[in-house]
């Protein structure tokens, strides 16, 4: 079995029946559009070249690009050729081995998938063995988004004792972001919705509202400036965080198209500008009770529809201690039933964007 799974905002699993050969499942959309032009169909079950390996899919993260790419509006970027397959987060069970591959059948792992990872199999160039710890849901979940929040960090060099002002932070990637950062003896400040203020204090920063006035809010938050800013928000925040720092090398942004116009640094666009080596550092965190990554849902593959309907943090889904966490156990996706990984029932979104 396997699904797609949800971080703080938007990352969704598939769950699967065994295949019987070597046809597979798959989640292909063959126009732009809504959530309604992602189908269900077979195809031949991709076979592993030298090096790489061919996993069974237990889960598969939908990220905000996967919507984006979806409704046509990243053709610029992303031009699509039909079927696409969405997804590229993976994690799941090997199944077959190219020549000279570095991991066995039946070893647990997670990676990016050469192609859509909605799908009962994929396949991984370069794949990362999962802690047994960790689940499949939240080790897909995590790979754009952990090393996104990694990567903004490392070019920033933000250091210990140095004040960071994070937009977009109760979010998934703002989520790991500001427990690196923090980690790392960073003093961190974030914007964040106003209900997700308390679950953003309690990773250790301080969190303000974002929204008209959160300049002023940051400046009371933190009185003796800030050195540096991550905007994972993509909210038009790029020239006042300039102007807050006094220097655009000292921001950094991973969703605002404006960068350029406002001197600031776009990451994410290069493949060779990513950092996959912090995953399995990122994963054993996680996975040792580090980091924490909320989830916020997971869905069936036979409910497509789900992952891109408004979306929002679960914030009061469950109880304060698994604030923003709701995901499924395998057999509670079957079930087509939504719980949270300690049982509580799931809120739905209410706001989209
Ligand atoms: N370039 C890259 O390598 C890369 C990698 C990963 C992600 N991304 C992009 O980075 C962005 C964040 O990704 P994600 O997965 O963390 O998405 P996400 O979970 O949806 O987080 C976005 C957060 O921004 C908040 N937000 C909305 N308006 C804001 C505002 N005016 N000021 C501050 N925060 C605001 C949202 O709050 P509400 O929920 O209340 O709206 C949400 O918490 C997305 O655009 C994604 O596509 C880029």
């Amino acid at each position: 079995m396997s699904h797609w799974v949800t971080t703080a905002s938007m990352k969704v699993s598939v769950t699967w029946p065994r295949s019987r050969n070597s046809r597979a499942r798959t989640g292909p959309y063959t126009g732009y559009g809504g959530p309604e032009v992602l189908t269900v169909s077979q195809v031949a079950a991709p076979e592993p070249g030298p090096g790489q390996l061919r996993i069974r899919v237990r889960a598969a993260a939908v990220n905000p690009i996967d919507v984006r790419i979806r409704a046509g509006m990243m053709q610029g970027v992303f031009p699509v050729d039909f079927p696409m397959v969405p997804g590229w987060d993976v994690a799941g069970v090997v199944d077959e081995v190219g020549e000279g591959a570095a991991f066995s059948v039946g070893e647990e792992v997670f990676g990016v998938a050469t192609v859509g990872g909605y799908s009962e199999y994929a396949l991984l160039d370069r794949p990362f063995a999962k802690p047994r710890e960790l689940s499949f849901e939240t080790a897909a979940a995590m790979i754009t988004v952990g090393e996104a929040a990694y990567r903004a960090l490392e070019h920033l060099g933000v250091r210990e004792g140095q004040t960071l002002l994070i937009h977009g932070a109760g979010g998934s990637v703002g989520t790991v972001a500001v427990q690196l950062a923090s980690a790392r003896g960073i003093t961190v400040v974030g914007t964040v919705a106003e209900e997700d203020i308390e679950r953003v204090t309690g990773l250790g920063a301080v969190a303000v509202r974002y929204g008209d006035g959160w300049l002023e809010r940051v400046r009371a938050a933190a009185p003796d400036g800030v050195d540096a800013v991550f905007d994972a928000s993509g909210a038009g925040v790029l020239p006042d965080s300039v102007a807050l720092v006094g220097d655009a090398d000292k921001v950094i942004t991973i969703a605002d198209p404006a960068a350029a116009r406002h001197g600031v640094l776009f990451t994410g666009t290069d493949p060779a500008d990513r950092f996959p080596q912090a995953l399995p550092q990122l994963a054993h965190l996680i996975a040792a009770g580090r980091l924490d990554l909320p989830l916020w849902r997971t869905y069936p593959l036979a409910e497509p529809h789900r992952p891109t309907q408004p979306w929002k943090p679960a914030a009061t889904a469950a109880t304060a201690a698994t604030a923003a966490k709701s995901s499924s156990s395998p057999d509670a996706v079957t079930d087509h039933r939504f719980f949270s990984a300690e049982g509580s029932s799931t809120a739905r979104t209410t706001r989209a964007r």
